[in-house]
């Protein structure tokens, strides 16, 4: 990943300015044009929509928001995401703010080498089956080299592996694996198409019957990973020390690892970032849930995609701060596109990767995993120290406040008077107001 001068993302008070200042601010930041600020709000026409999915009658709207101080391998991205859930775009954007103490994200990611599966029946000797296959490496990765487009940028088909199914409810079965490298396509037409095309010659090859030729979701060799390393120091509050918390944040941790019922929770946290930028970037997130959550079971167990440790002594990796440091890695299949099907289509989309400034699907791919990482980080920072509901009631209380028309200065303590009467209500909250201007 390059490293392109861009204004910082440490947009203190962001979420305290107007609809409209937010923008004006945006537009400077990403220097976008007039037609993309419009973009950011007059998305899909209703003639696009019917271009997208069938039987289109109208469109779904979700408020679009900005995560902030996002610094990755030493670059700033204000972070698009697309999601109905209130306290995900104040929470990862305060997990940012936190990894600024550190050297903020540190990213990596493999090539983007897609898998498509055939499945193979009625094989008769499935290990000369294998050989056979194996033999016409060449001759089938040739074939398969189905798209010019990702030809042209370097990608295509790399590698056949045979895989064998030797008790399945319906018998024995022979997989064969392409794995194809997509670049900066998702890839799945690509995948697809390849896989269809090779299924005659692998069942002249086999001697056997292709039923399945489709991508897996599993896109294991297509991984992207993020680590945070944070001073200790940065998580304290009047109520807990930062080695309390820190400390705290690995327990938990371990939590998710060794239990499913609380690691399915654990990584719906991690998505809640995720999907939110897959989402305002038009990519496909039921397919990284689905790979996600599979290697999340890659042992037999399902468990938390994320490790987080405290380092005490020596230096911890990606950070010059002082020990103890709080250190975090999450990685997980990302199969995402800058090119290609909704990316391309919707206009949102576009402007969505505007603001991000990505130049490849495997930087895309590195941000959703930062993204993750720092959604977790502030779910379980909430839960070790007040609990989630105390960060939400805040949250709601001002909006409540702002609702009742508070002024940006009166905004917190009259979310803070409505906590404490325990009556979160706009009309509560009009009596507050009242009530000053009365003394006043
Ligand atoms: C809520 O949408 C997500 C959390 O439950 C995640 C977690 O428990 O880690 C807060």
């Amino acid at each position: 990943m390059t490293s392109n001068f861009r204004p910082s993302s440490r947009l203190s008070g962001f979420y305290q300015k107007t609809i409209d200042e937010r923008v004006a601010l945006l537009t400077a930041w990403a220097s976008l044009r007039g037609e993309e600020a419009l973009a950011l709000d007059q998305a899909l026409s209703l003639a696009q929509a019917d271009k997208l999915i069938e039987n289109v009658v109208g469109r779904y709207a979700l408020p679009l928001g900005i995560g902030t101080n996002f610094l990755i391998n030493g670059k700033e991205y204000l972070i698009p995401l697309v999601v109905e859930e209130p306290s995900i775009v104040a929470a990862l954007s305060h997990a940012a703010r936190l990894a600024r103490a550190g050297r903020g994200f540190i990213t990596g990611s493999t090539e983007p080498v897609m898998i498509g599966q055939v499945q193979l029946l009625d094989v008769a000797d499935p290990q000369r089956a294998e050989d056979a296959i194996l033999a016409a490496q060449e001759e089938l990765l040739a074939a398969a080299n189905t798209s010019p487009t990702i030809a042209r940028l370097g990608g295509g088909p790399r590698e056949i592996r045979v895989r064998h199914l030797p008790h399945t409810p319906t018998g024995p079965m022979l997989i064969v694996h392409l794995h194809f490298d997509c670049r900066d396509a998702m890839g799945a037409n690509a995948i697809n198409t390849a896989v269809e095309k090779l299924a005659p010659r692998l069942e002249r090859l086999s001697g056997g019957r292709a039923l399945l030729r489709i991508l897996s979701n599993l896109s294991d060799e297509r991984r992207a990973w993020a680590e945070v390393a944070i001073p200790a120091a940065a998580f304290g509050t009047p109520d807990f020390s930062g080695e309390e918390i820190v400390q705290s944040i690995t327990e938990a941790n371990a939590f998710a690892v060794a239990d499913p019922y609380r690691a399915a929770t654990h990584n719906k946290g991690i998505f809640n970032g995720i999907d939110p930028l897959l989402i305002a970037t038009g990519n496909d997130w039921r397919a990284v849930e689905a790979g996600g959550h599979a290697y999340a079971a890659r042992d037999g167990q399902y468990r938390a995609l994320t490790e987080w440790k405290v380092a005490n002594c020596g230096q911890p990796p990606n950070t010059d701060a002082q020990p103890p440091v709080l250190y975090g890695r999450l990685e997980l299949p990302l199969s995402v596109g800058v090119v290609g099907g909704a990316t391309r289509s919707h206009p949102t989309a576009q402007v969505a990767l505007k603001i991000l400034g990505v130049s490849s699907a495997r930087e895309l791919s590195e941000v959703a995993a930062a993204v993750g990482l720092a959604q977790n980080l502030a779910a379980l920072r909430a839960l070790v120290t007040d609990g989630i509901q105390r960060g939400h009631m805040r949250l709601h209380a001002r909006q409540v406040a702002v609702a009742a028309g508070a002024s940006p200065e009166r905004v917190d303590a009259i979310a803070q008077q409505l906590i404490e009467t325990g009556e979160i209500r706009v009309e509560r909250a009009r009596q507050l107001l009242d009530a000053e201007l009365d003394i006043g």
